[in-house]
């Protein structure tokens, strides 16, 4: 494929929790968005997630032409994929679905134009199953929720995709703002999702056993490693953990200790009785608090961060610019 047509129009698949969100980020970035979803109430839903998104997207910077009223909505398929030149589709997370509509997108599209999955837990080579003619255009876009906000996308292909997708796709999401990240191989959950289970797994054994309240993992978490994995991730830091003496001197110094500590990391099984421990924990973490208020204080400090985040780039791209 060696197309390298601006991508200007989106056909989004499904519009659900992230459909709507990716519509929201692509009408912000100034481009053209036609959706479908057979859902009743799909469309003013989606345009109620959009209008709800915007004030956030607006301090997050327009970019120039974007406008709510660019997103078209049709519940007719064909009609959706007219002239678009790239789909992202987020249909239900079920492979005999996805398969049959990647037939359809097969049959219905020109075969240069894209077709990303926002699949979390299917693998491409088996969603392209389904497009007989040309799988080599089909790939995983894999968002972290909410996608208008969170600007991480993740990608990788199928047994049959190509690498010119997997490049003209990677352009495409950094055009838009968003860090990618290349995975080189199928994995169940990809990258992001993973390390969250990782993590996940031991804070549930704490509280499980009792070492910790829910409110003291959070804390520990939120406050200490977590605050610093907001500005740099595990091989930086451990870099900086070694001092004037880098990555060499930390692992000289904790390989030991680390491993170890890993033979004794949790595995806990989500009995019934363990998620009670874990849910009455978390309620007396949350006390009064409801989820929208909780959600709102998240998104706040979520939006400085990244304000204040792509304010750092920008300022170390002039210096790089000034060398
Ligand atoms: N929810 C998350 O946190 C998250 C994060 C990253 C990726 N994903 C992935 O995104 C995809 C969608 O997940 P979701 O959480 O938005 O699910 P969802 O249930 O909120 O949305 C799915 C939407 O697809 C619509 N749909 C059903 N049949 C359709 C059809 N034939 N054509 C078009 N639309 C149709 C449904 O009406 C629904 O609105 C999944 O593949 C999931 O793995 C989800």
């Amino acid at each position: 494929m060696s197309n390298t047509k601006p991508i200007r129009r989106i056909a989004i698949i499904g519009t659900g929790v992230i459909g709507a969100s990716w519509a929201s980020l692509f009408l912000a970035k100034g481009l053209q968005v036609v959706a479908t979803d057979p859902a009743p109430n799909a469309e003013a839903s989606l345009r109620k997630f959009v209008e709800t998104a915007w004030p956030a997207l607006k301090r997050l910077g327009l970019s120039a032409g974007a406008s709510q009223s660019n997103l078209k909505f049709t519940t007719d398929l064909a009609e959706a994929l007219t002239g678009v030149d790239l789909v992202q589709e987020n249909g239900p997370e079920r492979i005999d679905f996805k398969q049959k509509l990647y037939g359809q997108l097969d049959e219905l599209l020109p075969a240069e134009v894209i077709i990303a999955s926002s699949s979390s837990g299917l693998t491409m080579s088996e969603i392209q199953k389904g497009a007989a003619a040309h799988p080599e255009r089909c790939v995983i876009g894999h968002p972290f929720n909410p996608p208008h906000l969170i600007p991480l996308t993740e990608i990788v292909g199928g047994a049959k995709t190509s690498e010119a997708t997997i490049q003209r796709a990677a352009e495409f999401y950094t055009s838009i703002g968003q860090k990618t990240v290349r995975v080189n191989k199928e994995m169940p959950g990809h990258v992001a999702n993973r390390l969250q289970a990782a993590l996940g797994r031991e804070v549930y054994y704490l509280v499980a056993e009792g070492i910790v309240s829910a409110a003291d993992v959070d804390t520990a978490l939120s406050w200490g490693p977590g605050l610093r994995w907001g500005i740099m991730g595990n091989m930086m830091l451990n870099h900086l953990g070694g001092g004037s003496g880098g990555i060499e001197h930390f692992f000289q110094q904790f390989a030991g200790p680390m491993t170890a500590w890993w033979k004794t990391l949790g595995s806990p099984v989500l009995s019934p009785e363990v998620q009670k421990k874990l849910i009455d924990s978390v309620h007396a973490e949350v006390g009064s608090r409801s989820v929208q208020e909780l959600e709102h204080a998240r998104d706040e400090i979520l939006l400085g961060l990244i304000e204040l985040r792509k304010r750092s780039e920008t300022v170390a791209q002039r210096e790089v610019a000034a060398e």
